[in-house]
């Protein structure tokens, strides 16, 4: 079990994912841990797991099978440490700046040699896009916004969307000046299984997907654009103009950025599979596991999340996304498990991060 079944099959060896596309504020809520508690959470881009040190915990441990993936963590680290918060935001690229080369300069600066060079290498994209803008997910989004979005869609129907109005206009917005023939057409190729196993996705996560994604992404589309208020929405913002507008997600705000600072020591980085570190006895409060069991088929994600529990104090929250594939505590487990249905509802009508059509949050029973 020390082995990730995903591992063997996509590709790892540069950045995927360059922020975090999980809505930390919904991961904050759902894991709700007491002070002192140790968390366990995969890497990703590092932003979640960052949030999480506004639980006040022990120790945040954290996973990734991506070394690529580790080095965004360890380098938000570097700056948070390095940078006060508007030039971090400038580093990231929530915020347009001429200077980004000199703040990667002052926050890789304590970084060891090897990571130094990695970054290096990526400089100009960061210069360009930003810290935040250059994995391949947020490529996609580039290909998107810049080449196709402007054959559908003018700079000021655009920027209409991130007008603050009231939901029944939000409605009438999307039906009357968004959801014309052409987008529809650009939904239905882009977020086509193929298209998007190309450009964004290894396609090896297609695997167990089920159904069509133009057809998921326009319904939480709706949600993220007439539910929720659009003006808030800082992926949405990130997407359709490539910063981040009034909103920023939560481990970017001001309001934490030195409590993080303040914590980062908490942070415990084991780079390799969540299995091995569920292999090694050691015991946890929280886990944030990102949507990582989509990845796995039926049978591995039944042995993982049987080794989780093994791993997994009384009363510990186990917090995770699904996008198409569905994930929930296996049969075998279900005594053992309490579905924590408020707290889903709670965070799946509150996510901004609006790819997923899955919330899910279960407490270990004592
Ligand atoms: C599951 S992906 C999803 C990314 C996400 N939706 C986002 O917005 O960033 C997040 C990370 O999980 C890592 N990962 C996938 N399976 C893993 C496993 N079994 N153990 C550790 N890390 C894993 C990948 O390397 C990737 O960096």
């Amino acid at each position: 079990m020390a082995e990730s079944q995903i591992a063997g099959k996509a590709r790892f060896d540069d950045i995927r994912y360059a922020q975090l596309w999980e809505d930390a504020e919904v991961l904050v809520a759902g894991l709700d841990s007491r002070p002192g508690a140790t968390l366990v959470s995969i890497c990703s881009a590092g932003d979640n797991a960052l949030a999480m040190l506004t639980l006040d915990p022990a120790k945040v441990v954290v996973v990734d099978l991506s070394s690529a993936q580790i080095a965004c963590l360890v380098l938000r680290m570097a700056a948070f440490r390095a940078l006060n918060h508007v030039g971090f935001l400038e580093l990231m690229g929530a915020v347009p700046s001429a200077r980004r080369s000199q703040l990667l300069d002052q926050a890789a600066r304590t970084l060891p040699p090897g990571d130094q060079a990695f970054w290096d290498a990526r400089r100009p994209a960061i210069v360009a896009h930003g810290l935040g803008g250059i994995g391949k997910f947020e490529r996609y989004f580039r290909i998107l916004r810049r080449w196709l979005l402007p054959l559908v869609h003018d700079r000021r129907t655009i920027d209409g969307i991130f007008v603050s109005r009231p939901p029944d206009q939000r409605a009438r917005f999307l039906a009357e000046r968004w959801n014309n023939r052409r987008w529809r057409f650009l939904l239905k190729f882009f977020f086509s299984n193929a298209v998007m196993g190309r450009l964004g996705r290894d396609p090896a996560f297609f695997d167990h997907v089920d159904g069509s994604l133009s057809d998921h992404v326009q319904r939480r589309i709706n949600h993220a654009a007439i539910t929720l208020d659009p003006s808030l929405n800082p992926y949405l913002h990130w997407i359709l103009k490539g910063t981040h507008g009034k909103a920023l997600p939560m481990t970017w705000r001001a309001e934490h950025f030195a409590t993080i600072r303040d914590r980062l020591d908490r942070i415990d980085i084991r780079p390799g599979s969540l299995e091995r570190f569920v292999s090694t006895g050691e015991t946890a409060d929280g886990f944030n596991l990102s949507d990582i069991f989509e990845y796995m088929d039926e049978a591995t994600f039944a042995a993982v999340y049987g080794s989780i529990l093994s791993a997994a104090r009384p009363g510990c929250r186990l917090v995770y996304w699904n996008m198409m594939v569905p994930r929930r505590v296996p049969e075998p487990y279900r005594a053992r498990v309490r579905r924590l249905r408020d707290v889903e509802d709670r965070g799946k009508a509150a996510d901004k991060a609006f790819f997923y059509s899955d919330f899910v949050v279960e407490e270990v029973l004592a």
